[in-house]
């Protein structure tokens, strides 16, 4: 913590050489050491499927159990394991683990990315923890044909060095089933604060996990009812089911570099509790577009803030890949919900299987009528519960009437 602070501001070149080589440099965003596995163990990649046990067998990670390190191309009962990136990978046999010791700063928030398989059980999860925070992942195949995803959960740091830990819980018949994982990364998260007149926190979702520039799935964030520790800072997805954060490089994006996509229906809700004030009147706007992701058409969103709830559907323009959408309601209470869901379940026209959907950006909150005017000064003066366009033009004051 003070190491880096103090590399940034008074001794860049020292301090650099410092972080090198202390065992206790704070984790760096991006791939966690030998986070792809493609670091060569002692002895050498063994193509002999050589199950390892122990500690340090895989450079820079420790594990328990059946660990073992599977090459591209290798074959199991006729069928070729899944390699998400480069040469190598992991397999967890049952109730096996790998994990790290990272040196992260106490009190923040963290993203942890990784990409998972599944081999040969139906229902395999992964444990992924750094104690004492936890979580399972069911990993499954609807969402994309590679058989692979990526996903992201985020935990607190409660200590200066945690250990990320990924466990099968399975007990399979056959150990030599267990969900395969790779590309392990990291990334510190804030929590963006929201603009003055916007009462949603990160409503352009530009803050978020770690995304490979090159990884073109997207992430995959799993139900997360805790917003305090959540790996899209403000939001929570409270269904069972994941939304996939895009990116721009991959997707089509409204704004910026990121956006979410909405998969699965109701079973994959986002929402966030924003501050308002009771009785007044306020707009949702957000933009609701197509991720250019072949994904079979029509698409449309369930919009909720309070007690207002629109269906809306996206409406393609040759032009532009999104189009901006609103829903006006007025609040009830010092913290109002705003959620969406994808009313289809949508599904891509190239491979008919891999789940997809509407893509929503920008969410914005704002007092109706004050654009421009600062309602805190317009309420002083006048004392009337909204922002009625008082020193506005007549144009103006028409455009606002009847909120
Ligand atoms: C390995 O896992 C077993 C069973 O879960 C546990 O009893 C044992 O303490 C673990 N060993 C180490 C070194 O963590
Ligand atoms: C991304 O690019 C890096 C370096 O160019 C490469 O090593 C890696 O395999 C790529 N990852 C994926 C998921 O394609
Ligand atoms: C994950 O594993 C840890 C340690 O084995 C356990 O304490 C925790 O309850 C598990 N988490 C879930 C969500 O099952
Ligand atoms: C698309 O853009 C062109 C040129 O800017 C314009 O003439 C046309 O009306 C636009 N089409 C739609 C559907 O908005
Ligand atoms: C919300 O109110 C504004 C201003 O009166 C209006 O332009 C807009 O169409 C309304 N939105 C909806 C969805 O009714």
């Amino acid at each position: 913590m003070v190491l880096s602070s103090t590399r940034c501001k008074w001794f860049p070149v020292n301090v650099l050489l410092l972080l090198t080589y202390s065992a206790t440099a704070l984790v760096e965003d991006g791939l966690l050491p030998n986070g792809d596995f493609e670091a060569t163990p002692p002895g050498g990649f063994s193509s002999e499927a050589g199950l390892s046990e122990g500690e340090a067998t895989i450079p820079s990670w420790k594990s328990n159990g059946t660990v073992e390190l599977v090459e591209s191309g290798q074959k199991q009962g006729g069928m070729i394991l899944i390699v998400p990136q480069g040469a190598h990978a992991v397999r967890l046999g049952n109730d096996a683990e790998i994990s790290q010791e990272i040196a992260v700063e106490k009190g923040s928030l963290y993203s942890i990315t990784f990409s998972a398989a599944r081999t040969c059980a139906q229902l395999e999860s992964l444990n992924v923890s750094v104690p004492p925070a936890s979580q399972n992942i069911d990993l499954q195949t609807l969402y994309s044909v590679q058989g692979w995803d990526s996903y992201a959960l985020a935990f607190q740091a409660e200590e200066d060095n945690v250990r990320v830990v990924f466990r099968n819980p399975g007990m399979e018949d056959d150990p030599t089933c267990g969900p395969i994982i790779d590309n392990i990364a990291i990334k510190k998260l804030f929590v963006p604060d929201n603009a003055k007149d916007n009462a949603v926190v990160n409503g352009d979702f530009e803050e978020g996990p770690w995304m490979f520039r090159n990884a073109s799935l997207g992430v995959l964030l799993p139900t997360k009812l805790d917003e305090e520790t959540s790996s899209l800072p403000g939001w929570i997805f409270e269904s069972n089911r994941a939304v996939r954060y895009i990116d721009s490089y991959h997707f089509s994006v409204p704004g910026s570099k990121r956006a979410i996509e909405l998969l699965s229906g109701k079973e994959g809700i986002i929402s966030q509790m924003v501050e308002t004030k009771p009785n007044k009147p306020y707009r949702l706007t957000f933009s609701l577009g197509h991720a250019r992701d072949s994904c079979k058409q029509p698409l449309a969103i369930m919009a909720f803030a309070g007690d207002q709830a629109q269906n809306i559907h996206y409406t393609p323009d040759s032009n532009s890949t999104f189009q901006t959408a609103n829903l006006n309601f007025t609040a009830k209470a010092q913290r109002t919900r705003v959620a969406f869901y994808s009313v289809y379940y949508n599904t891509r026209t190239d491979d008919m299987s891999s789940l997809c959907g509407p893509v929503v950006d920008d969410v914005r909150v704002e007092q109706s009528g004050c654009k421009g005017i600062t309602p805190g000064f317009l309420g002083g003066v006048f004392g009337k519960p909204n922002c009625y366009v008082w020193t506005q033009t007549k144009s103006k004051t028409e455009k606002y009437k009847g909120i």
